[in-house]
This record gives C-alpha cells, structure tokens and sequence, in this order.
C-alpha cells in the first residue's frame, strides 16, 4: 500500500482515500464519487477496527460481506481497495495508545466510551499507510468529522479531511450499515429520527435548547419502540454547549433499537 501511494504521488498524481468498516452502501459511494472528482486515485478500506468497539458492542456480529463490497468498489471506480488483516494493522501490542481529548465527551464519547481513541488510533496507522492528500468522511458521523480533524491539526498529518453530506434514503433515513438490523417493524418507525432533527433545527430559536430537546423526544417516543441514548444540541465543530443562538449548530441523536444503535444529526447556521 505504501509503495503504490509512493509511487502515485511520486508521478505528480493525487491519492484520495475512503476509509470504512464495509458493507457498503450510497453514503460510503458518495465518498468514493467525491474522491474521483477530486484526485486522481482513489483508494478505499474495508477493515473492521476492533479497537474502536466497546466490550458490549456489535464488532462480532458487524454486517460483513466483501465479495458484495469489492463488486460495489470496482463499479463505483474505486482503484485500489485495501482489505487488511487485523494482524497487519496491530501485529502486535501497539507501544504508545492514543486519546481523543477534545470533543469526546458529549454525544457518542460520553455513551461510548474509548470509542474515539480506537478510531484515531486506526485512521493514525492507515493515514501512515496509505499517505493520500484527502480523505473523505461522511458528516452522518460529525462528531467522528470533528475529532478527526482535531488529530490531523494536532499531529499535523499532511492529509486534507474532506466532510461530505448525509446520503438518506427516500424516506430520510441516513444510509448505515446497521440498518439491516433494524426489524420491518422498527424500520417503519426509523425515519422519525430525521423528522424530529428537522423539526428541532424549526423550532431551536423560538424555543430554545431544553424545550426543542423536549418536543424531539415526545416525537420519538410516540412513534418508536427504540430507547432515546441522547439528543443533544451543541455548536459546531466544537460540540461544546450553545451559549447563544449563533454561528454553526449541531443537532444529534442516538437511538438504541432492539439490534441496531442509529446515530443521526443536522448542521445549520443561525443567524
Ligand atoms: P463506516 O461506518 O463504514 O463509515 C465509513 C465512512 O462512510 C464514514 O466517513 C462515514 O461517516 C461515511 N458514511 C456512513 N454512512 C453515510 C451516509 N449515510 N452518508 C454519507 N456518509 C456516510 O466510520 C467508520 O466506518 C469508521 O469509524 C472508520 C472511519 C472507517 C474508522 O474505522
């Protein structure tokens, strides 16, 4: 992987690369178009980060199917797609550990925690491996947008993150993995998570934060069997609280449902 980044770049061509967990889906193909546009390489992962699972999370039971994946990344023109073995990326016990300290606290860092550390730890390593100008992250998982920018300024990585936005199904459901976990039944219920985002970024500056978070949740609740995990609202990027009703909004939920957490957010700008 090294050597061919090397050589791409030594022949004056851009490497844009799509890191991700697989089984692919239109988010993660709107990457990879974003990156065609943009570079002249593009190299896609497919590697399930085992640091960046929790004890009681899914990573055994993580949707997987490369044979579908490497068909989707070779008609979406992905040119390299790089499926590592965990004995490769950790071969063995890592001599220094990363933690995301800055925007971890709130949202999915307060509900899972070391998450975050697992990501920056992996993303540091394939950065290393893969040595792209630009990469590209979906703003379906801001927060990751956000903390990953804060390693790459920390540590100054010669790589340009590049936030690209939510693809939703026609009902207005985010594309995840996960939604193949979700039963007919919750399925039904699942678009109520975005409604309730953009009823909330509706009412913010009239009601304020408590009283949109309120109506939110009653939204929720009444019309999905899923447990709320949180539904916060922050500014953007820095997902500290929202002390006036100003600049760049973040509004995120989390809902756990029966076999599938959904994560959700909205970015707007108030005036
Ligand atoms: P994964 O969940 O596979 O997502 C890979 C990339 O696809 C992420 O940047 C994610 O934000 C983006 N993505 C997922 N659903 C999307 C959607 N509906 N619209 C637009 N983009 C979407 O995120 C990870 O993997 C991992 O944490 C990783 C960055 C690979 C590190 O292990």
């Amino acid at each position: 992987m090294k050597e061919f980044s090397r050589n791409e770049r030594k022949r004056d061509k851009t490497v844009g690369f799509v890191p991700t967990m697989g089984f692919l889906h239109e988010g993660h193909l709107s990457l990879v178009k974003k990156s065609l546009e943009e570079c002249d390489t593009t190299v896609m992962s497919i590697f399930v980060n085992p640091l960046q699972f929790g004890p009681n999370e899914d990573f055994e039971k993580y949707p997987r199917d490369l044979e579908r994946d490497t068909a989707l990344a070779a008609q979406s023109g992905v040119d390299v797609l790089f499926i590592p073995d965990a004995k490769e990326i950790y071969p063995s016990s890592l001599s220094v550990s990363m933690t995301a300290k800055q925007r971890t606290d709130v949202m999915c860092g307060a509900s899972r925690p070391g998450h975050f550390d697992g990501v920056i730890t992996v993303l540091s390593i394939l950065f290393n491996l893969v040595q792209a100008d630009r990469a590209y992250f979906g703003q379906k998982d801001a927060q990751q947008v956000a903390v990953v920018q804060g390693l790459v300024n920390s540590l100054m990585f010669p790589v340009e993150i590049v936030p690209v936005e939510t693809v939703r199904e026609q009902d207005g459901l985010a594309k995840s993995s996960r939604n193949v976990y979700l039963s007919p039944a919750e399925r039904k219920q699942a678009p109520i998570l975005y409604k309730a985002l953009k009823e909330g970024e509706k009412s913010l500056s009239h009601l304020g934060t408590q009283e949109t978070i309120k109506k939110m949740r009653d939204m929720i609740n009444s019309s999905a069997d899923g447990k709320i995990d949180y539904i916060e609202i922050l500014k953007y990027p820095d997902l500290t609280p929202l002390v006036l009703n100003k600049g760049k909004v973040i509004i995120a939920l989390a809902v756990q449902f029966d076999k599938a957490r959904l994560i959700d957010n909205v970015i707007f700008t108030m005036k």
